[in-house]
């Protein structure tokens, strides 16, 4: 049997090519969910490493962020709160925009997600020019809530978006760096 590292969980994100347009590498991690001791793998270094910080709640990215934050929250017993694409949200709102390597986008969370001076782990899949997350941040930190850190898979070096993230004075922890 396979010996569990990161740097093999590395290895099951799939690179696909001019995907959802020409000129990105998109960097699919689906082959690491759908393997049951890496999505564990995945779930238990997070679980561990927060753990013990007095997490209130779990915020999540629209998708890939609901997956890993989800399974996250469960096993640190808090609950989770998703940062959906614009529309999907049915109560009150507030929303962000935010530019993103392939066009633009707006997130929104719900008004009474966050309680004041909650401690919130924000949650993604990826980092690339950290706009996603740094609207996350935007949203909690509106309604009150400290982000105690942004945590995500991977995160591009090259595309300044981890460093874009630190300038927000806000802790960012990924798993992989680049590829
Ligand atoms: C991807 C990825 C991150 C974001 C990173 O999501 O899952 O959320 O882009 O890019 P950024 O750092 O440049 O903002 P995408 O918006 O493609 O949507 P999805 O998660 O719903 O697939
Ligand atoms: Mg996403």
């Amino acid at each position: 049997p396979e010996i569990m590292t990161v740097d093999a969980l590395a290895e099951k994100i799939r690179k696909i090519p001019n995907w959802p347009q020409d000129g990105i590498l998109f960097h699919d991690i689906t082959p690491v969910l759908q393997s049951p001791e890496y999505f564990r793998l995945l779930v238990d270094l997070l679980t561990y490493r927060y753990m013990g910080q007095q997490i209130d709640a779990v915020a999540g990215l629209d998708a890939r962020g609901f997956i890993i934050g989800a399974a996250l929250a469960y096993q640190l017993n808090v609950g989770f709160v998703p940062i959906r694409k614009k529309g999907k949200l049915p109560y009150e709102t507030i929303s962000q925009s935010y530019a993103l390597e392939y066009g633009e986008a707006t997130v929104e969370i719900h008004k009474d997600a966050i309680k004041t001076g909650a401690r919130v782990l924000l949650v993604d899949d990826l980092v690339a020019t950290g706009g996603t997350m740094l609207a996350g941040v935007e949203l909690i930190r509106r309604l009150g809530g400290n982000v105690v850190e942004a945590c995500a898979i991977l995160e591009f070096t090259d595309l300044s978006g981890a460093q874009k993230i630190r300038d927000n004075h806000v802790p960012l922890f990924t798993l992989l760096q680049n590829e």
